[in-house]
């Protein structure tokens, strides 16, 4: 059957997911191991593509590992509660030992605090703002659960309105780019990792403590390419048991590009969303590239 579209309540002024806001307690009381590793985003950055290269890193390039359960099992997603028979992530992540890997797409603010007593690691993954939108707004017409995007330009000013699943992106990449020194916050960009997937995936295991040989980064790039994790069912979501994506409307691997928004935006809509971007990111300068 079908979960249906959950309507978004506000959680401190963010609007998430019913089935989220409802069990909000137990996320806010989640207490991880010290040696569990947060991956966090704005949903569409390029999560599902930092997970795999994590669990490969951790797991020395071995591409077993991508066959042994789908990508979001692996590394869970801390805050989706799901009716059976998918497993809530808090769930799944009582079956897991530590060093465990916890996605999610809480703003900073929203983040359980207990990630930054036990001085968690974590990777924020951020994209920039007119790819990350229709990359959001094909996702919201083919996930059955997030509520419908409506027509496009309708789109663009709930995306700048902060009003989409999640809260705003500018309050979501500003949080944690603010916080990233303090809170020892690997911040990682998108299209870096399009540019140059090796030099990131290298940051990226730096960053872990990971010694793991050139040969091995060879084979980490390759497996996570864009049309390797496409055709990968442990990676693009086809093998997740629920009625929860329909992939018929919009692949969840849908094109891994840099630069797609300029076959959406009109001129005048990207004068428009430009704008306000100034508006809305004038306090900080987060370096965002979009020509590559
Ligand atoms: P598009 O919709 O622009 O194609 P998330 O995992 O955060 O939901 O992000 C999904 C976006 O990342 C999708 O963007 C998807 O195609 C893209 N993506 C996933 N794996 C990728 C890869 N290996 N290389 C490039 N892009 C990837």
């Amino acid at each position: 059957g079908s979960l249906g579209r959950f309507p978004l309540i506000p959680v401190r002024g963010v609007p998430l997911m019913s089935l989220i806001a409802n069990n909000w307690d137990s996320i806010w009381d989640f207490r991880p191991d010290p040696s569990d590793l947060l991956i966090a985003t704005y949903p569409k950055a390029g999560t599902t593509w930092t997970q795999e290269i994590v669990d490969l890193l951790i797991h020395n390039g071995d591409a077993e590992i991508c066959k042994r359960a789908p990508t979001p099992v692996r590394s869970p997603f801390l805050e989706i509660f799901s009716p059976p028979p998918i497993p809530s992530g808090l769930d799944l992540l009582k079956t897991m030992d530590p060093p465990r890997v916890i996605k999610t797409h809480l703003p900073f603010q929203l983040v359980p605090p207990a990630f930054w007593e036990n001085k968690c690691k974590a990777i924020y993954v951020a994209r920039n703002a007119k790819d990350n939108l229709v990359s959001y707004y094909f996702f919201d017409r083919m996930n059955l659960t997030q509520p419908e995007p409506g027509p496009w330009e309708g789109y663009i000013h709930k995306f700048m309105q902060g009003q989409l699943s999640w809260g705003p992106w500018y309050d979501h990449v500003k949080g944690y780019w603010v916080e990233r020194e303090k809170r020892n916050i690997l911040y990682i960009f998108y299209e870096d990792m399009k540019e140059n997937p090796r030099r990131e995936i290298e940051r990226i295991m730096r960053y872990l403590d990971l010694s793991v040989s050139d040969e091995v980064i060879s084979r980490i790039v390759e497996l996570t390419s864009f049309k390797n994790m496409k055709e990968n069912p442990m990676a693009n979501y086809s093998c997740i048991p629920a009625p929860v994506f329909d992939q018929s409307i919009s692949s969840f691997m849908r094109k891994g590009e840099v630069g797609d928004w300029r076959n959406h935006f009109t001129p005048e809509q990207s004068k428009m969303f430009d704008e306000d971007y100034e508006r809305q990111m004038k306090e900080v300068n987060i370096p965002f590239r979009t020509l590559i």
